[in-house]
């Protein structure tokens, strides 16, 4: 038997709990370790954290997205820390940044099969289950086949002229030396051009209102899933209602419409009395003409964003486009139209769209969920997971792109390597939109360079927040002072 005074009792208990206390820290201590190395090593070879079950790094990904740096800057911090590939847990799954040449050839040749895009439940709800963006593959094929004749290069040279007299009227707008945010000026002309070329939609209020219901419908993509009044999704889905009733009544009009527009809209309802495998029902056409607005709008304005943000920056690279744009020009009649054959000239211009594409990653990375186990450049990828083919880790290797962080479009005199320029994605799911974003980037550069010289009015290099497209958040005002006669001088 033991005795003790009350006081040595609690100093005994003291030492006890000290104790326990001390085995417990080494404990919890070595199993962080534990976590940590195996976080490291990865277990099949891939280094990287997942954090705790579920949420995993999901805060930290959070916190980039949120941040004037970008969502991309959660990446940036882990390759510092592990290396080139990585693997992250973000919303309870498992993702592996795919940064090689070889990575992106093996996801991209073997899509539809070993790899998918991952299903989000709010994304079809909101952009429709008939969209390009959510269908099988059976669909997939015949749906993209349909779609993509009016968006080969020889179809466009309807939509060059309107988008070509479209930007000259609305830059002359801004001829009186105030400032105006370039990115609200491209982000409608590309909203106005595309609902005009799509459906022949020109009233500005309907415009408006549409341009009003795809904003919400896009935000809706990737929010949570329930209708709970005043949630992203809930508006996103109500104004997904709303448009799909006035795409319903633009079609109907036009079953009855003797003399109707000829437009991407009327080329595929045309098709109405072909084999099903050759047309698209009413829903399909719907669900897509959504998907064209939301997947070409966003993109092709901030590319065209940057495009003068990196011109700004390198006077050298601007004065030469706006040589090549001048000769162009000063062979033309007075009031010319651009044409698809000017554009096909334009050999400087299509290199600065190159690198400007090269640069500002409008897409940083394209995702898949892997179908069965398989391996990517020698590293074991496990059912489930999610790829992400790291275009912009590409775009930025120095070993790829001499001086990556330097504008410099003549690097594209050379021939690029295959999937070593990849801002369009490549395989089945190429960009649908590729040769129309193209164009109405040079339409714009050609009518900016040879009309006005610009000051960029905001130095402020960061990034809009929560925006997966990377976009200067003060969307780069901008103010234009037109060249004297700018036909007959080069300035
Ligand atoms: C500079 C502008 C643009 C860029 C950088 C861009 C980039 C991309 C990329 C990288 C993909 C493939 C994504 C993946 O593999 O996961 C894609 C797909 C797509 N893009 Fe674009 N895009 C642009 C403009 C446009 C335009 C103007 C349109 C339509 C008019 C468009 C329509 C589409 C569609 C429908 C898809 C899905 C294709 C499919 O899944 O089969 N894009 N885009």
């Amino acid at each position: 038997m033991f005795h003790f005074s009350g006081g040595e009792l609690i100093d005994r208990l003291n030492n006890h709990l000290n104790i326990i206390l001390s085995v417990l820290i080494v404990g919890v201590c070595y199993l962080l370790l534990g976590v940590f190395r195996r976080g490291k090593s990865g277990g099949n070879g891939i280094p990287g954290s997942l954090g705790i079950p579920f949420l995993g790094e999901t805060f930290a990904f959070l916190a980039a997205t949120y941040s004037t740096k970008g969502c991309y800057n959660f990446v940036n911090l882990r390759r510092l820390r592990y290396g080139k590939w990585f693997k992250t847990r973000i919303f309870g799954k498992v993702h592996v940044y795919v940064p090689s040449t070889s990575g992106a050839k093996t996801i991209f040749t073997n899509d539809f099969v070993l790899f998918n895009k991952g299903y989000v439940k709010s994304m079809a709800d909101a952009i429709g289950r008939k969209s390009l963006l959510c269908v099988p593959h059976e669909s997939h094929k015949r749906i993209r086949r349909l779609l993509s004749e009016p968006f080969s290069m020889n179809s466009l040279s309807n939509f060059v002229r309107m988008f070509d007299k479209m930007v000259q009227e609305r830059l002359m707008k801004h001829e009186d030396g105030k400032s105006f945010v370039l990115l609200e000026f491209n982000m409608k002309a590309t909203f106005d051009a595309m609902c005009d070329m799509l459906m022949s939609i020109r009233d500005p209020s309907l415009l408006q209102q549409f341009e009003r219901h795809c904003t919400a419908i896009s935000d809706a993509m990737l929010s949570f899933p329930v209708m709970i009044p005043g949630t992203r999704y809930y508006k996103g889905i109500k104004a997904r209602e709303m448009l799909m009733d006035k795409f319903r009544e633009i079609i109907n009009r036009r079953h009855d419409d003797e003399e109707p527009p000829q437009d991407f809209l009327q080329s595929m309802l045309q098709r109405d009395s072909y084999p099903d495998n050759e047309k698209l029902d009413d829903e399909e056409i719907m669900d897509n003409l959504l998907t064209l607005i939301i997947a070409g709008q966003t993109t092709t304005a901030a590319a065209m964003m940057w495009s003068v943000k990196f011109l700004h920056d390198n006077r050298e690279a601007q004065d030469r486009l706006r040589e090549e744009q001048l000769s162009i020009a000063r062979k033309k009649p007075n009031d010319y139209s651009i044409t698809l054959e000017d554009l096909n000239t334009m050999s400087y211009a299509v290199k600065v769209v190159k690198e400007t594409l090269r640069m500002a990653n409008v897409l940083l990375w394209f995702p898949r969920v892997v179908a069965d186990n398989c391996t990517i450049d020698g590293h074991e990828i496990k059912k489930g997971w999610h790829v992400n083919i790291d275009a912009t880790c590409i775009h930025y290797d120095p070993e790829i792109y001499n001086d990556p962080l330097q504008f410099n479009p003549s690097r594209f005199d050379d021939m690029q390597r295959p999937y070593t320029y990849i801002p369009f994605g490549s395989g089945p799911r190429t960009c649908l939109g590729i040769n129309m974003a193209k164009l109405a980037m040079l339409v714009f550069l050609h009518r900016l360079t040879i009309g006005y010289r610009w000051t960029v009015d905001d130095q402020d290099l960061s990034l809009e927040r929560k925006s997966h497209i990377p976009r200067l958040r003060s969307g780069c005002p901008i103010t234009l002072s037109a060249l004297e006669d700018s036909k007959n001088t080069s300035n």
